[in-house]
């Protein structure tokens, strides 16, 4: 079922339905149809049906047409290469689609059904820095919430922080043996520091390993003046990544593991009570279908661990429970890394084997996205073999933005330089993030990201800036007229309109953002073609070009703002 309730596709893909249908009323329902590649669309399916149909797939595209008969939407029906039926529209549809979309708030785009959406993005661990990794999550999922929200979905977006385990007893321990002035002025580089400092201790150490140990205990146990150390560090941890979140526009509900603890006994007792716990060497463990490691062993989902300690494993199973029982998620979204599939993958399983997720009801999205490389080709750090902190990170963009921005325009006044500059720098991160398919590892390149020429942020900010201004010039609004769409050039980019719709569409569903990246990158060439060889000011159809032109701009503005992206006045 597609996600998005009109689409040209769908309509197309009824139409087939039928036809087919009507041409063999036995054949199995295989309505494959895509954008085409000579023609806007096409029907892929008569080569499938060749087999359960005893026939040659052309013979089959012929019936299938034959029985079509007429529709409003459709110019001509052509059987191609093997079997494909080429699609041809009308323009007066093409016409009359766009004229209704441009009619309606969000074009009309909205949910075939309107659901709860849980999306867990960005989530990194407390009295850790953010790293490059994250940022990918951060970005990712923030464009995920905005489609959804976009597409009228009630969208909750969770910061699932790790805020929680034996690691802060290590800190704590640490902070009140080496810090006894408190940790009040103390920033996250600083428990960065500590962390590190307090891990050797524990290692050389034995009587402040116990110490810790015995943190933990107090942690758990609810003890104050510990607890209040936690909190403190949790403060710290969260007003630098806020500082991140402030700088890219990204809006989080912090909802940390911490939050699942209390709720971590009740759902080992539950699955033990369900059958599916096993004990393996002291540890409680689910063991699923399919899932070996190398050595084709079973690879166990580990819900407790043989010293009574909960971890990942088991708060992601309460935090699935809790989603779906408390919060209504009808479908759960999970940005992280894709080393972490194979866990996803196991959370689900259990989730379901626990009849916490009913399949058909609850839909579930492990997102996962690829490593960061730097330009040399290997796994992103600084030149000192540090990671670098994603603050520094993101404003290196914003600096080498500025001095673009300076050289291109030299003349105006430094507040606007600066404001554009932002824009780019961090447009320019998002974009180019967003741009690589997000399985593929994604290699980190200022001077590519910052580029002009091809698929970049820049170059989509200044088609932006480009159609305000040629509309600005041309001087007399956007009169209220009726889109002719005549000239090749114009149909091609009524055509690229109204495709809007589907794009977005099949981002909800493979939750891509590249989908909508190239579809900007095409809309803005579509546009540039039609404004070659359209002349607009002046001409006999100045009206309808400029509703066209409007229509780019909206279009293409509305893309913009669903991967986060700012739009500037000028560049
Ligand atoms: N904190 C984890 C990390 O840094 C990501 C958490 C993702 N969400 C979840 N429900 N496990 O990799």
């Amino acid at each position: 079922m597609s996600q998005v309730a009109h689409t040209v596709i769908g309509r197309l893909q009824d139409f087939f339905t039928k036809a087919l249908q009507k041409a063999f009323p036995d054949a199995p329902a295989e309505v494959e149809i895509t954008q085409g590649t000579f023609t806007p669309y096409q029907y892929n399916s008569a080569m499938k049906l060749s087999k359960p149909l005893k026939m040659n797939p052309r013979q089959i595209a012929e019936q299938i047409i034959a029985a079509a008969g007429e529709d409003a939407a459709i110019e001509k029906l052509e059987v191609a290469g093997p079997g494909f039926i080429n699609i041809t529209l009308k323009s007066t549809f093409l016409e009359n689609e766009l004229m209704e979309m441009l009619k309606k708030p969000n074009f009309g785009i909205e949910a075939s059904k309107k659901q709860k959406v849980v999306i867990d993005f960005s989530s990194p661990n407390t009295a850790k820095e953010m790293h490059v990794g994250h940022l990918r999550s951060t970005i990712i999922g923030d464009t995920l919430a905005r489609l959804f929200e976009f597409l009228g979905d009630d969208v909750l977006r969770l910061n699932h922080v790790g805020d929680w385990g034996t690691s802060f007893g290590m800190l704590i321990a640490y902070i009140k043996k080496e810090v006894p002035q408190g940790i009040q002025n103390v920033t996250l580089t600083d428990l960065v520091a500590y962390y590190k400092a307090a891990k050797q201790l524990f290692d050389a150490d034995e009587s402040f390993k116990k110490a810790a140990q015995l943190e933990v205990v107090a942690l758990q146990g609810g003890d104050k003046a510990t607890l209040d150390l936690w909190k403190a560090i949790c403060q710290i941890s969260r007003t630098a990544y806020q500082e991140i979140y402030d700088l890219l526009d990204i809006r989080l509900n912090e909802r940390g593991e911490s939050f699942y603890n209390p709720l971590l006994q009740d759902v080992v007792a539950d699955l033990e009570k369900r059958g599916l716990v096993e004990v393996s060497e002291g540890a409680k463990v689910i063991y699923l279908d399919g899932f070996q490691n190398r050595e084709g062993e079973r690879l166990p989902l580990m819900i407790q661990k043989s010293d009574g300690g909960y971890n990942y494993d088991t708060t992601d199973m309460a935090a699935i429970r809790h989603r779906v029982d408390v919060e209504k998620a009808e479908r759960i979204i999970i940005v992280t890394d894709a080393g972490q599939a194979t866990h996803f993958q196991m959370v689900f399983q259990a989730a379901i084997k626990a009849k916490y997720v009913d399949p058909a009801k609850v839909r579930l999205d492990h997102v996962p996205f690829g490593v960061v490389l730097g330009a040399d080709g290997k796994k992103f750090r600084t030149r000192s073999g540090e990671t670098e902190k994603l603050i520094d990170l993101i404003n290196a963009a914003v600096i080498k933005a500025e001095a673009i921005v300076k050289e291109r325009n030299p003349d105006w006044a430094e507040e606007e330089q600066k404001q554009v500059a932002k824009a780019l720098g961090i447009n320019a991160i998002k974009y180019s993030d967003l741009v690589c398919h997000r399985i593929s590892d994604y290699m980190f390149s200022y001077d590519k990201m910052l580029r002009f020429e091809g698929n970049t942020a820049a170059f989509v900010m200044y088609s932006y800036v480009r159609i305000q201004s040629i509309i600005r010039k041309v001087g007399v609004g956007i009169p209220d007229a009726k889109i002719a769409l005549v000239h090749p050039a114009e149909v091609a980019l009524g055509l690229q309109l109204v495709q809007f719709a589907e794009t977005v569409d099949s981002m909800a569903e493979d939750l891509l953002p590249n989908r909508l990246t190239e579809y900007l990158y095409k809309l803005a060439e579509t546009f540039n073609h039609f404004f070659r060889d359209c002349r607009v000011e002046g001409s006999a159809e100045q009206n309808s070009r400029l509703q066209l032109i409007e229509a780019t701009r909206r279009v293409l503005g509305t893309g913009m703002q669903l991967l986060g992206l700012t739009t500037v006045e000028r560049m």
